[in-house]
Order: C-alpha cells, then structure tokens, then sequence
C-alpha cells in the first residue's frame, strides 16, 4: 500500500516530475531497431514518457533522435524535409543533423549564429535490437550498459513489444510477481507439458504450487528476488532481477524486459529472448516461440496490443470488457484469453490507468511488489533531491535471472554470488 502521493511521484514520468528525472539518468531502450527508418526514409515519431521525439537516419546511416519541436519556434520536425545529412525544418528552414549541430538558419543573417546553438537531440545507440537513448542532462549519461543478449548476432536473438494501456509500474509489478504464473496462467501452463519450446520448458513446473515462499533483498542495481515452490524433497528457486529504472531479468535466464512509458497511461513493453546456440530469431522457431506467449503479431493486433491498433476499440478496456471471452471461461478455460501476454495485459489494464495504491491489500506473496515501490521511489526521490540515483552506477552487465533446483537447506543466493546486496542484515549475513 503506498499514500496517494507516493503512488503518483512512483508512477508519473513526464519531464518535470521526480520520477521522470530518474529515468531519463539511465539509458533506456525507445525503439526496435526492426522500425527505425531505413537510410534518408521519412523520421518516425514516437512518444516516450509524455514527449514526442522522431527517429531518423541520415544518408550515412547515422542513427538520430529528434525531440519533435524545432529549436526555432516549435514547429513539428515531423513536417521536416529530409536532405542528405539532416533534417530541415519547413517553417523557416533551419536544418540540424542527427548530433544536434545546426547546419543552416537561413532566416538569420549572421552566419555564424548557428555555431553558438545546438539542435534538440538525444545520445543513441544501437545494441541488442534496440535503439537506446539517453534523455537526461546534456553531457551526464552513465557508461552505456553491456547487457547479455546484446553479443548474440541477430539470428539468435527474438525482439518484441507489446502496447499496454496503462501505467509502467502495472506492468513490471507481473514480472515480479512469481505467484500469479501458477493461478492466472493455470490454462496455459496446463499446455506446457511435452512442449518442445524453451520457455514451455521452463515454466512448466509453476502448475503445481501456487502459493511459492517470496524472499527479496535490495541490491546495488534495484533487487532481485526468489520464488520458492516444493519439489519433491528439493526446492525450486527462480529468481528474478529488478534493474532500474525498467528492467527485469526472467528466472528462465534467457528474456530479459523493458518497461517503458509512453505516457501515464500506456507503455511499451519490450521483450528480447536469445540463446547462443540456437537461431531462435529465424522462422519457424521465432512464430513459434511468440505464438506461445501471445506475442505473435496476428494475437497482439487482435487484442489492440500494437503500436497501430492501441488506439481502437479492439484494445482492452471497461467499455469492451476488458475483450474477456466469457463463453471461452465458461467452457472451462480459466481466463478466457489466448495466451499469457492478453492474461497479463487484462489484469494490469482493468485496475486502472494508474492504479490507486493506496487501496490495497498486501500480503506475503507480495514481497517483491512492495520491494518494487521502495526502489523506484527510491530513485524519484533521490533524484527530486538531486542524490546519486540508486543503480545509476552499477555494473549490470552480469545480472541475471535464474531457475535451479536446491536443497531445502541450501541458500537461494548461492546461485547469484555475483549480484551486490546491499540491505540490512541480509547483506551482513551474505558477506559473512
Ligand atoms: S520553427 Fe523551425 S525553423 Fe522556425
Ligand atoms: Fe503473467
């Protein structure tokens, strides 16, 4: 349960907001390299946190991010005519290139008054998939992050997203969240049994214990946390990473997320799968593998969960019923929705656009939820305060999520001796 306060400081993320100002400290996935614009194409606009930005690529290929509104007076840059080395804006004509250097201001006599400005735009990168971007205070970005799936050549690697109508902290609360796999998942964890994909695999034993032991400890990049389920005279352990500002680690140790706003009341939620061996990210294997989860695009279109659907009637919401199939629910399917991603979307949506925390009910399952709310309040708080933002500095490069077997007496935090605890007496116990 959080004050009505803390609720909208943990869940606003626009540009004068606490919380906002946190995020745009670290770098943050903001497009799938799959739709950023072919050399010299048209910029494509996107939101991120409430502000419009457009992406674009110069005739090099130089990969480019523009806050939409010209430096001049505002005119959307989306209107801008695309020349070979920048984007020239038609309302007077200024051009700036993909570095933010401004290239002409036709409109001022001074020729040298365009090497005093410098355009609206943003530090990228392009990695693992995604283009990255740094939004924050010119000049501080964090040393760009080297994460796992981001050395695998494409082929081994699915990328994905699915447009959620609601708030972020909605939706990282599911991925952190062990107890709900077994109960609202419960039909299609019924279908994993002798199905040959990875994540079916590694998710099947979640059936047969719905109420896992939570433990969670605070770490130098967010947390992580375990689920805990009986097995025979063994445990099951998944643990899971939160990394901040956004991220997850799955417990399956090959998906990892990002969460990221679009605005208050909607994201992007952002999925990569790889795995070394196997070209996971060629067909049929990559249909397969989505078709699954319900993040195939055919699934995610009918259910209003892409980027050109999001906005129709077919996207969950009170009017349609959240697209329940209540007659599929009464035939014996336990939700009545295709897969996992529309099961995970419809709870997250239907308890609101940003849910009021302070009407709710913890528990023990809950662990991991009221670690989440510590740590991203945590991190607008500090950076309301102007404080080194929690994880801002860490090495993330080797944190992981993981699912293993252990003794009953054996530490879960055996299995993560790399990840930093930093909490109370956990810590002191774990350094012993
Ligand atoms: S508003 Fe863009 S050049 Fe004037
Ligand atoms: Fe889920």
């Amino acid at each position: 349960m959080l004050s009505r306060q803390d609720n909208e400081m943990m869940c606003r993320t626009g540009p004068d907001t606490p919380m906002g100002a946190a995020m745009r400290r670290f770098w943050i996935p903001v497009l799938q390299l799959s739709e950023m614009p072919a050399a010299g194409a048209d910029p494509r606009p996107l939101q991120v946190m409430g502000e419009n930005f457009l992406a674009w690529r110069d005739q090099q290929g130089r990969a480019g991010l523009f806050a939409e509104a010209c430096l001049h007076r505002g005119a959307s840059m989306a209107l801008a005519r695309v020349e070979d080395d920048g984007l020239r804006c038609v309302y007077h004509g200024w051009k700036f290139g993909v570095d933010g250097t401004v290239l002409d201001t036709p409109n001022v006599a001074d020729p040298r008054f365009k090497e005093r400005i410098k355009g609206r735009t943003y530090p990228v990168r392009e990695a693992g998939g995604f283009l990255w971007a740094y939004l924050g205070p010119r000049g501080e970005e964090p040393e760009f992050p080297r994460l796992p799936f981001m050395d695998v050549p494409q082929a081994h690697r699915i990328n994905t997203y699915a447009v959620v109508n609601c708030n972020y902290v909605q939706v990282i609360e599911g991925l952190v969240d062990s107890s709900h796999l077994t109960v609202l998942h419960a039909s299609g964890l019924s279908k994993t049994n002798g199905v040959e994909l990875d994540f079916a695999k590694n998710v099947s034993h979640m059936q047969f214990d719905a109420s896992p032991a939570i433990e969670a400890d605070e770490t130098d990049f967010g947390f992580h946390y375990v689920a805990m389920r009986q097995m025979g005279d063994k445990r099951m352990a998944r643990i899971a990473s939160f990394i901040a500002p956004c991220f997850v680690a799955n417990p399956n140790g090959d998906l990892w997320f990002a969460v990221v706003p679009v605005n208050d009341e909607r994201c992007n939620f952002f999925h990569v799968w790889w795995n070394a061996k196997k070209e996971i990210g060629l067909e049929p294997m990559r249909t397969q593998q989505l078709a699954f989860v319900g993040l195939d695009e055919p699934t995610l279109a009918k259910y209003g969960m892409t980027r050109d659907t999001c906005d129709s009637d077919l996207a969950p919401s009170w009017k349609n019923g959240y697209r329940q199939d209540k007659a599929q629910q009464r035939a014996g399917h336990f939700t009545g929705y295709d897969s996992f991603t529309q099961e995970d979307a419809a709870c997250s949506i239907s308890s609101g656009g940003i849910r009021d925390r302070s009407q709710e009910l913890l528990s023990t399952a809950d662990v991991a939820i009221s670690r989440l709310y510590r740590t991203l309040l945590a991190c607008a708080k500090a950076a309301r305060e102007g404080r080194q933002i929690p994880g801002l500095k860490a090495d993330v490069g080797g944190v992981v999520g993981v699912s293993a077997p252990i003794a009953l007496d054996q530490d879960w935090r055996t299995l993560v001796p790399q990840h930093k605890i930093v909490s109370g007496a956990r810590a002191a116990e774990h350094r012993q």
